[in-house]
């Protein structure tokens, strides 16, 4: 197992990561749980691990009560996060019960937006069961919802108190989730970590292939890359760089998922695509050559992502991403590449130059 630390003050919580830790890591760990706990999940994780969290749970004296949601994206909102603070009400959980969210990134952000605002903020435990919860979501406190008019736009900053990522739940993994997930570990290596990108290039194989060594290597790789940016900037308030990097190709990806209607692009995927508008933009800007926006095509496509974006039409990426977060004083505040390893925030892009590297991104 691998402890990480996530280092914001009196807030500070570790990330573990390894085999089995569902069933191991609550002993070390029972100082957050209280007498009770209300963990949260879906319809696909429910059978495959709350009996055997809930055993776990029960052997270090934490009694769990579980609302088991319906599965996917499109449940994302509002509708769905009345009926977790009905639960919590039902159950009579008080301000000391925690919420433990036992899924992927959808479950974590719906999960911790009830831990964030019920009764003013009740503690919250994260047990990531995809890749791309265990390397991202679940770790840094943003926690949301979708609006039908653009993604992640309500939500709260709220940090767990323990991440606990058991590394072998990603055996039950569908394959175009575990891509998914590879989208946010590309992400890592190309905003600020050039000898991890060189890893992934020299074992991406591995990792398609499930390899625990190599997953397990890139989950700690990202949780640490992670771990720093948030330290560093938790709020995402930096003038420049700061955690808003962790957002390379997002805006487009949001502009995706919104306009092709949520879930019918998975985030990693909708991520991959924006991630090569986002480098066509840099080439265009005369950062990145066209051999290395030919290397990152390359990886996301051995990672089985795809790197063209769905016709939506530029016109309707430009007005959904105009709603997105990252718009600063009325103009599109982006994540580009300097160069491989090393990404900026760049406000001074122009409609056309956007236009123009969405158009040749695009099908
Ligand atoms: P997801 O939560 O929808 O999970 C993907 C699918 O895998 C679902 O069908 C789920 O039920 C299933 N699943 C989960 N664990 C499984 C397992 N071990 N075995 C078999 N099936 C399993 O999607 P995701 O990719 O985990 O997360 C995407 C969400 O995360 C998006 O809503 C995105 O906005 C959000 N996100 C949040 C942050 C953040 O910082 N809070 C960062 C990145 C993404
Ligand atoms: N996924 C972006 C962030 O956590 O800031």
């Amino acid at each position: 197992m691998q402890a990480l630390t996530i280092n914001l003050g009196a807030r500070s919580y570790p990330i573990l990561v390894g085999p089995g830790l569902l069933e191991t890591a609550w002993a070390e760990q029972a100082r957050v749980l209280g007498g009770r706990v209300c963990v949260i999940t879906n319809a696909v994780v429910a059978p495959l691990y709350l009996e055997r969290l809930r055993a776990a749970l029960a052997q270090v004296g934490a009694d769990a009560t579980a609302l088991v949601l319906p599965d996917g994206e499109s449940f994302k909102n509002g509708a769905t996060l009345d009926a977790i603070y009905d639960h919590l009400l039902g159950e009579r959980c008080d301000r000391s019960t925690p919420v433990v969210a036992l899924g992927g990134g959808v479950i974590g952000d719906l999960a911790g937006f009830a831990a964030a605002t019920y009764q003013r903020g009740v503690p919250f435990i994260q047990v990531p069961t995809t890749l791309l919860a265990q390397v991202d979501s679940s770790v840094g406190g943003k926690t949301g919802i979708n609006h039908p008019r653009g993604k992640n736009m309500i939500g709260a900053f709220w940090q767990p108190r323990l991440v606990v990522a058991d590394t072998e739940t990603l055996n039950t993994l569908p394959e175009r989730e575990l891509s998914a997930g590879l989208a946010e570990v590309v992400k890592y290596g190309l905003i600020r970590d050039l000898p991890f990108l060189e890893w992934l290039e020299a074992n991406m194989d591995q990792l398609m292939a499930r390899d625990a060594a190599a997953l397990s290597f890139a989950i700690e790789r990202s949780c640490a890359n992670k771990a720093e940016v948030v330290a560093a900037d938790e709020l995402e308030t930096a003038r420049e760089g700061g955690r808003a990097l962790l957002n390379l190709g997002h805006t487009f990806g949001h502009a995706i998922e919104t306009g092709m209607g949520y879930g019918n692009w998975l985030h990693g995927e909708a991520v991959a695509a924006g991630t090569m508008m986002a480098c066509e933009l840099s080439r265009r800007l005369g950062w990145l050559s066209a051999a290395d926006l030919e290397r990152v095509r390359a990886l996301l496509l051995r990672a089985r992502l795809p790197v063209r974006g769905p016709a939506l039409g530029a016109d309707i990426y430009l007005d959904l991403m105009g709603h997105d977060k990252k718009v600063v004083a009325g103009r599109l505040r982006l994540v580009l590449l300097r160069r491989l390893g090393e990404a900026v925030t760049w406000a001074e892009a122009t409609p056309a130059e956007i236009r123009a590297a969405i158009v040749a991104s695009c099908d």
